[in-house]
């Protein structure tokens, strides 16, 4: 089944879906066909998701996502700033950028979602029971159509309950059901602020990614002095056009450029029910695709069996074994880069019986033998064979899973099977394997870098700023050689 008809399946098939878009089931069932849905239809498409709440960003190409209109959606939380928000929106609202608003109950105290919706001219939302909105599931389609959900100001209290994982209001729902970039501006009393809980909360926010205004030091509305105040509207709304502004220069920084990418484990089966595997999970390479796939990179992902969700990107291709893996790999060439993250089972165990005879592998091996012995054959080694063979894309990166000597190990592989960056990493006393955080060490011919400890998602975003120097540093001499 192709990735539109897996889609079309998810939505309800295609009498149903035919029936929501109002167009007739022949154009779905061409668009399965072609394997592709028109551009004029993915907004509708992703509504339908929303809807039903299915995540199906990945069925749909990211770059078309980027075309729509950019959205932010304002969360006001209850707080001696609250009114300050009123400015953000005035300032926003002189951008060309579709805002919605949501507030909380105590931000109503402060401020009325009367004012806001005077000055938004759109409808404020503020309950998560609310039977009109849910109608069409708001509080899902809320938090999947802004491009950025900016908190302004965020309270103590919203932080903590992001942090933690708690989802009791509208506002603290979107935040946990969103795959928008999240920025919080916290504003609050000085020893709030400080305090141990606040900080670990900002702490554990950070390190999973969420953008922080910090507050300004100076005289608080409560008499006191110290960190905690909110930025004025005006850097705030400054600070989020500039980040808007990064990040569309960086969505074309892999403009044109294919990526191949393999990540988790591959199995090899020792009979129909057994096989032989390692532990990796897939966060590193599926967080690597996804970043490449947000800078404009043509990506495909090859990906051995995970317990994961796929990121969004171009292709992705699903191999359970060494050798599928590698003709995987071949197919999809040529490419301008490969990263070879999948950690790829050396190998294969090919069971005998006691007297060094086969057994009939469609079979599963019954316990009644009296012995079993495994021959080993050793796999392919997918990252040697491409970054030595005629199809060696411009950059080769490979990862090196170490339990010691990690830099000399990844050294000699960097110069035995000719790659560009080995990124090394210590996976003994299970470290890594299945972690969201990684300490890798990135080697190169002449150069040495360890990075601190970071997420995984951290570590992709690093990586591809250093892909992109190694790709510009290729391109440099092509051009310096004309
Ligand atoms: C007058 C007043 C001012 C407040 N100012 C703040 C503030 O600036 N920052 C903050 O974190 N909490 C402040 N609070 C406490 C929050 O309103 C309280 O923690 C509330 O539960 C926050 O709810 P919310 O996060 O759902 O908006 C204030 C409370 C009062 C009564």
């Amino acid at each position: 089944m192709n990735k539109i008809s897996q889609l079309i399946s998810l939505l309800g098939g295609t009498g149903a879906v035919a029936k929501e878009l109002k167009i007739q089931p022949s154009a779905i069932s061409n668009w399965k066909k072609l394997n592709k849905i028109p551009s004029s239809k993915h907004k509708a498409i992703l509504e339908l998701g929303s809807f039903l709440n299915i995540n199906i960003e990945n069925f749909l190409p990211a770059k078309k996502l980027r075309d729509f209109k950019f959205k932010i959606l304002l969360i006001i939380s209850g707080g001696v700033a609250s009114y300050k928000s009123l400015e953000i929106i005035r300032l926003i609202k002189k951008t060309n950028i579709n805002l919605d608003v949501v507030m909380t109950k105590s931000a109503q105290r402060f401020i009325t979602p009367l004012l806001v919706t005077s000055l938004t001219e759109k409808k404020c939302y503020v309950d998560l029971f609310s039977v009109e909105d849910e109608t069409k599931m708001n509080h899902i389609s809320l938090a999947r159509s802004p491009d950025i959900i900016l908190v302004a100001p965020a309270t103590a209290n919203i932080m903590a309950k992001l942090a933690n994982g708690l989802a009791d209001d509208l506002a603290s729902t979107i935040l946990l059901a969103s795959f928008s970039k999240i920025i919080l501006a916290p504003s609050m009393n000085p020893v709030m602020w400080n305090n141990l809980a606040t900080q670990e909360n900002y702490k554990k926010l950070k390190d999973r990614g969420i953008k922080f205004i910090e507050p300004d030091t100076g005289d608080m509305a409560c008499g006191e002095s110290g960190a905690g105040r909110l930025p004025e509207p005006k850097l705030i709304v400054e600070s989020i056009l500039s980040d808007i502004n990064k990040d569309q220069t960086l969505a074309s920084q892999f403009k044109n450029v294919s990526i191949l990418i393999t990540a988790g484990p591959t199995i090899e089966n020792i009979d129909p029910v057994r096989f032989v595997s390692n532990r990796s999970s897939g966060k590193q390479g599926f967080e690597i695709a996804s970043e490449l796939t947000k800078r404009g990179g043509k990506v495909t992902l090859i990906t051995g069996p995970v317990n994961i969700p796929f990121p969004a990107c171009e292709n992705i291709i699903q191999v359970n074994t060494a050798h599928e893996m590698l003709d995987s790999v071949y197919k999809q060439l040529p490419a301008d880069i490969l990263i070879c993250n999948a950690a790829v089972a050396d190998w294969k165990l090919v069971p005998k019986t006691s007297s060094n005879k086969n057994f009939d592998l469609n079979n599963k091996i019954k316990k009644t033998n009296s012995s079993l012995l495994f021959e080993t054959i050793k796999n392919p080694d997918i990252l040697a064979t491409i970054a030595k063979g005629n199809l060696r894309p411009k950059i080769v990166i490979g990862f090196s899973a170490e339990t010691n000597n990690l830099k000399k190990n990844a050294y000699s592989k960097l110069i035995s099977k000719n790659v560009d960056l080995i990124v090394a990493n210590n996976v003994s006393n299970n470290k890594v394997f299945g972690e969201d955080y990684n300490k890798v060490c990135l080697i190169e011919k002449n150069n040495c870098e360890e990075w601190e400890t970071q997420s995984k998602k951290s570590v992709a975003f690093n990586l591809v700023n250093k892909i992109n120097n190694l790709l510009n540093n290729y391109n440099q001499r092509g051009i310096n050689a004309k």
